[in-house]
C-alpha cells in the first residue's frame, strides 16, 4: 500500500500525463469533457484571433486525433505563443457548439489565465498528414446513424443525435467519423477541386487528390446513388475556412483547381473545415463560356420543345433581366414552351398589393426578343397578395413564355384565377381539355398552404397534325430551414418534405385525372421541385405514371445537375413524362449556364436551365 504522499504524487502525475489523444478519445465527445486537465504538452500548429491548435504524439489507433484546439481570446496568451512553439497548457476541455445551433461539438480546451501556456523550446515542426497519402476519407456514407432506405435522404428525419449517441469512429466508414478523427490535427489537401462557388464568408468546398464518386465532367461532385443502391452524401468533400494569417481566399468557380493547401481540421458553424494557414492559391480554371445546347429546334406538329428555369427573383428592374433573357433565346435557342419559375410581380420585392407580372412578362419577352429575335407571348395567373411564399411583396409565380408562332393554348375555356381549381373536362370534339386554361390544381387545399400551385395548361400545336398535351409547370415548398448535412440530426432534417411530399402527392392525383380519360394523354409535368428525385419517398406518388426525361434520354448520373449546394451539384429541377411520350423519342440537356460561371456574381440565377425534346404523336 502507498503511503498517502506518495499516492498523492501518483495521482498528480497521473494528472499531468494527460496527453491530447487522452483528451480526444476514440469517440465523438471527450472523456475529459468538463473536466479541468493540467500540462498537455504539444507544439502549435496555427493561430488565430480566437486561439490556436496544438499537436502532440500520435497513437496508432485511426480513431484518435492528435490535435486540439486551445480556446482562448486573451491577448496576452495569444501574443506568447508562435507556430512551432512546444507548449504545455492547463485548462477546462469542453466541447463547444452555438447553442441551439444543431451543429456538432468542437473539442477544445480553455486555459483560465496566462499562467496556464507555458512556452518551452521554439521552432519545431509539424508534419502535416496528407490526406489521399496517410489516410483517405470515405465516399459514401456520412453517419452511420442515417438508417433508411434513401440513407441520409430518409425520412423521418433527426432520429437520432450523432452527440447523444457519441459512438466510437469508424472513420473508414464514415465521413463525420472521419473528419471527427482528425479533428485539430494539421492536414495537408493536395491539388484541391472547387466544388462550389464561395459562401458570403468566402469559404469553398473541394476535394484533394483521393477517391471521389460522382465526379462530373466539369469537375464538380455530382450528388448520386451509390453502388449499394443508396444515395451517396459525398463526405469526402471538405470546405476550407477563411485564412488563418488574415489572407483572403480568391473568388473562386466549379471545377478550379488550387495548389496544396495545408491547415487544421476544425468543427465549426455545423461543418467539418480545414483551416488554411494561408491564403490558397488559384492553379488552373476550366472555360467559363456559357454553354449552348445543342438540342435543334422542333420540326413539324408532332415534336415540340421544352424549356425549364428558375429565374431567382425575377423583378422588371432586374439586372440580371438581359442576361438570362440571353440564355433562354441563345442558350436555350428558344424553346418552344418555357416553364419559367420566380416572375416576381411588376413591382417587384415592393410590398404594396400589386400582383399582376403583365411589367415583369412583357419586359423579359422583349428582352429574349432582342437577345435572339425570338417571339414570346405569355401566360400566368397572379396569386393571391403574398400567399405564395418567397421572398416578401415578390408574389413569385411561375409562368409560360411560349412561341405563338409554333403552339397555343387548346379550347375555348377562359384563364383561371389564383382560388379557382381547374379540372380535366371532354370536349365536344372528343378532346381531353381543361375547365380553366391554364388554371391551378385545387389551390386552396392545406398542401399549398405559403407555396406556389401549379400551373397547368393543356396545348396544341399550330401546324396541323399534332396532338393535344398537358403541361403542369411547378415550384414547389422550399427546403429552406433544414438542418446540415453534417450536423447532429440524423438523418438531417430536410425542411417542408412532409409539405413537399403532399404537393407531389395532389400533383399525381391530377394526373391520375386526366391518365383515367385517356392513358395515352400526353403529359410533361416539372419544374423546380425543390427536391433530389434520390429522396425517393418524395416523388413515390409519381412511380407508375411520369418518368424523369433524365432516365429515358440515359443522361450520365454524374450529369444530372441544375443547382450546386455546399458539398455538391445537385438537381432540384425535373421534367417528367407520361408513358405516352416516354414510349417515344426524348432529348434532354442541362445547360449550365450558371454553374459554369466564373463568379458567384456572375450567375444569372442560382439553377440552371434545361431542355428537352419530346414527341407528342
Ligand atoms: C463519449 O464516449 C467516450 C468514449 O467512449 C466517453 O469516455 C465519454 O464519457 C462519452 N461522453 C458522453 C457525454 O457520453
Ligand atoms: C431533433 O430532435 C431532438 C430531440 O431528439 C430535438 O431536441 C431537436 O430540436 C430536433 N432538431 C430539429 C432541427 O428539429
Ligand atoms: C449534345 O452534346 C452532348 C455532349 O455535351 C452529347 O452527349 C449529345 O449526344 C449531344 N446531343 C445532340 C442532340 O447532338
Ligand atoms: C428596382 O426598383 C425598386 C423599386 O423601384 C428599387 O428599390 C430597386 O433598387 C431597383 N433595382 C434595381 C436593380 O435597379
Ligand atoms: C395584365 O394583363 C392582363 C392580360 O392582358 C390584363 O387583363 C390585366 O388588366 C393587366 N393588369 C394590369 C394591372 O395591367
Amino acid at each position: 500500500m502507498l503511503s498517502p504522499v506518495l499516492a498523492l504524487a501518483a495521482s498528480f502525475a497521473l494528472a499531468s500525463a494527460v496527453t491530447i489523444t487522452d483528451i480526444q478519445g476514440p469517440a465523438f465527445r471527450s472523456p475529459f469533457e468538463g473536466k479541468t486537465v493540467t500540462d498537455v504538452v504539444g507544439i502549435v500548429t496555427a493561430k488565430s484571433t480566437s486561439g490556436f491548435w496544438i499537436q502532440g504524439d500520435a497513437v496508432s489507433d485511426d480513431r484518435v486525433s492528435n490535435g486540439l484546439n486551445v480556446f482562448t481570446t486573451s491577448t496576452t496568451i495569444l501574443d506568447k505563443v508562435a507556430i512551432g512553439d512546444s507548449v504545455t497548457v492547463s485548462g477546462k476541455i469542453n466541447e463547444f457548439r452555438t447553442t441551439g445551433s444543431g451543429d456538432l461539438f468542437g473539442t477544445e480546451i480553455e486555459p483560465s489565465s496566462s499562467s496556464d501556456v507555458v512556452v518551452g523550446k521554439k521552432g519545431n515542426t509539424v508534419t502535416p498528414l496528407v490526406l489521399g497519402v496517410d489516410r483517405s476519407p470515405p465516399t459514401q456514407s456520412l453517419s452511420a446513424l442515417d438508417v433508411g432506405p434513401d440513407g441520409f435522404l430518409s425520412v423521418p428525419n433527426n432520429q437520432s443525435l450523432v452527440e447523444s449517441v457519441n459512438a466510437t469512429l469508424q472513420p473508414t466508414e464514415f465521413g463525420l467519423d472521419f473528419w471527427e478523427s482528425l479533428e485539430g490535427q494539421l492536414v495537408t489537401v493536395k491539388s484541391p477541386t472547387v466544388t462550389d462557388f464561395e459562401n458570403d464568408f468566402g469559404e469553398f468546398w473541394v476535394y484533394g487528390d483521393w477517391p471521389v464518386t460522382g465526379q462530373n465532367s466539369r469537375g464538380g461532385l455530382t450528388m448520386i446513388f451509390g453502388p449499394n443502391g443508396v444515395p451517396d452524401a459525398n463526405p469526402e468533400v471538405v470546405i476550407i475556412g477563411q485564412p488563418l494569417d488574415g489572407t483572403k481566399s480568391p473568388q473562386v468557380a466549379v471545377g478550379q483547381k488550387f495548389e496544396d493547401i495545408t491547415g487544421v481540421v476544425f468543427q465549426q458553424f455545423g461543418f467539418f473545415y480545414v483551416m488554411p494557414l494561408t491564403a490558397p492559391k488559384l492553379a488552373s480554371s476550366p472555360s467559363f463560356v456559357a454553354p449552348v445546347t445543342n438540342i435543334t429546334a422542333s420540326s413539324g406538329a408532332c415534336q415540340v420543345t421544352i424549356g425549364d428555369y428558375n429565374i431567382d427573383n425575377m423583378a422588371p428592374n432586374s439586372t440580371t433581366l438581359p442576361q438570362v433573357a440571353g440564355h433562354i433565346g441563345t442558350n436555350l435557342k428558344g424553346p418552344d414552351i418555357m416553364f419559367v419559375q420566380e416572375i416576381q410581380d411588376s413591382s417587384g420585392p415592393t410590398d404594396n398589393g400589386v400582383v399582376d407580372a403583365n411589367l415583369t412578362m412583357q419586359t423579359m419577352a422583349s428582352a429574349i426578343m432582342t437577345a435572339s429575335g425570338v417571339e414570346y407571348t405569355f401566360i400566368d395567373i397572379p396569386p393571391v397578395n403574398d400567399q405564395d411564399g418567397g421572398e416578401p411583396g415578390g408574389n413569385i409565380r411561375q409562368v409560360y413564355f411560349y412561341r405563338p408562332d409554333i403552339v397555343k393554348l387548346a379550347g375555348t375555356s377562359p384563364v383561371g384565377t389564383a382560388l379557382e381549381s381547374t379540372s380535366v373536362i371532354t370536349e365536344s370534339d372528343g378532346s381531353l381539355g381543361l375547365s380553366l386554361n391554364p388554371g391551378r390544381i385545387d389551390p386552396t387545399n392545406s398542401a399549398w398552404d405559403d407555396s406556389r400551385k401549379p400551373l397547368v395548361a393543356v396545348w396544341e400545336p399550330v401546324a396541323e397534325g399534332g396532338e393535344r398535351f398537358f403541361t403542369i409547370n411547378l415550384h414547389l415548398i422550399a427546403k429552406t430551414g433544414g438542418t446540415s448535412f453534417e450536423g447532429d440530426s440524423r438523418p438531417p432534417v430536410n425542411e417542408g418534405i412532409q409539405q413537399r411530399t403532399a404537393q407531389v402527392t395532389e400533383v399525381a392525383n391530377f394526373v391520375k385525372t386526366i391518365l383515367a380519360k385517356n392513358e395515352n394523354a400526353n403529359i410533361i409535368v416539372g419544374g423546380d421541385c425543390n427536391e433530389f428525385t434520390m429522396t425517393r419517398s418524395v416523388f413515390a406518388p409519381f412511380d407508375d405514371i411520369l418518368t424523369e426525361v433524365d432516365v429515358l434520354a440515359n443522361i450520365p448520373d454524374v450529369e444530372r445537375y441544375t443547382y450546386v449546394f455546399d458539398q455538391q451539384n445537385e438537381q432540384l429541377d425535373h421534367l417528367f413524362v407520361s408513358s405516352a411520350i416516354a414510349g417515344r423519342t426524348v432529348q434532354v440537356q442541362h445547360v449550365h449556364v450558371n454553374q459554369f460561371a466564373e463568379t458567384i456574381d456572375d450567375r444569372g440565377s442560382d439553377h440552371d436551365p434545361s431542355i428537352a425534346k419530346l414527341e407528342i404523336c
